[in-house]
């Protein structure tokens, strides 16, 4: 079956870049959250990202009405029964997932894949909540997601070889690259990058160097695009938090325990770009 009508169920940071790339892949898109209000809000953050990067040359001129012609936005999950594929990328909390699957499972079709984008959970558990285990799997994609060419495609233990080719397919399709992993704590790139962005609090906590020099340092001395407080920043301090959590209690290894840095930002509420405030400050 040809995918071109895909729903994507969340829409915080990662659904927004996903709706987008995909969107801008020439996919129509059904943008779900809870609450009308979050998908308009989170489409008009389409549009505003669309103008500045065609201002910016970064996307072609027509690329905004191309993408949005592409998407159209729900609160009321009956809406996406039609649709031919599910990126889901909801808050990281299982129960809530579960609750999620549980109700797709009576609205889908049997032969519709459900993708997880989740960084951090347990697929397999995901899957187990899910009528068809088999048309469940992971697909990781990176943030800013409609820049980042990677996807991580990730089977659970029940997940069939069918839905791996299937994403990989997809993924190929929206001009993405797909690498397949095995299940594991933080897949390949978040087990490399975020406990690198933990050392950084660390070393920060230990006073070693500012926030900002620490950030320099790795521009300047490591090539990466971004310092670790700026990309943890962008990709949120919780979440950051979370899959340093997960690393650590899923591995029982006291090399990823969390620095205390971290979690002090998150109970503050300082979770970066979308609070307006993490490690550096945005409100202005
Ligand atoms: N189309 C649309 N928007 C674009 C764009 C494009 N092709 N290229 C850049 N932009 C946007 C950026 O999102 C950003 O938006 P803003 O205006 O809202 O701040 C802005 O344009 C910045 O662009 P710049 O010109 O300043 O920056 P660059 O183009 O030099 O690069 C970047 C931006 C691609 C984000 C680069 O800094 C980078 O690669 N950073 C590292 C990102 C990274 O490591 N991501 C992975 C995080 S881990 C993850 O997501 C996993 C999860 O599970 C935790």
């Amino acid at each position: 079956m040809e995918i071109n009508n895909i729903a994507v169920l969340g829409a915080g940071t990662m659904g927004m870049g996903i709706a987008w790339a995909v969107a801008g892949a020439g996919k129509k898109v059904v943008l779900y959250d809870i609450k009308q209000e979050i998908v308009e809000k989170t489409l008009a953050r389409i549009e505003k990202g669309l103008v500045r990067a065609e201002e910016k040359g970064q996307a072609p001129t027509g690329a905004k009405d191309f993408v949005l012609g592409n998407i159209s936005i729900t609160a009321n999950l009956a809406d996406i029964a039609d649709t031919d594929f599910i990126i889901e990328t909801v808050v990281e909390n299982m129960n809530i997932k579960k609750e999620l699957y549980a109700k797709l499972s009576d609205i889908l079709n049997p032969e519709i894949i459900v993708a997880t984008n989740t960084s951090s959970l347990s697929i397999t558990e995901i899957a187990a909540a899910y009528a068809r285990p088999d048309k469940v799997v992971g697909m990781h994609f990176f943030n800013p997601a409609m820049v980042m060419a990677l996807i991580e495609v990730i089977p659970a233990i029940q997940t069939s070889e069918e839905t791996v080719e299937t994403v990989i397919k997809l993924s190929e399709a929206i001009n993405k690259k797909p690498i397949k992993v095995k299940e594991g704590p933080g897949f390949v790139v978040n087990r490399i990058l975020i406990p690198g962005m933990n050392e950084a609090a660390f070393i920060a906590m230990e006073g070693l160097a500012t926030i900002e020099d620490i950030d320099k340092a790795m521009k300047l001395g490591a090539g990466w695009p971004m310092g670790p407080f700026t990309l943890c920043d962008l990709v949120g301090v919780d979440i950051g938090l979370e899959v340093c959590n997960v690393l650590y209690s899923e591995t029982g290894d006291p090399k990823y325990r969390p620095a205390g840095l971290l979690k002090q930002m998150v109970r503050a509420g300082w979770l970066g770009r979308k609070t307006g405030k993490g490690f550096y400050d945005y409100s202005k």
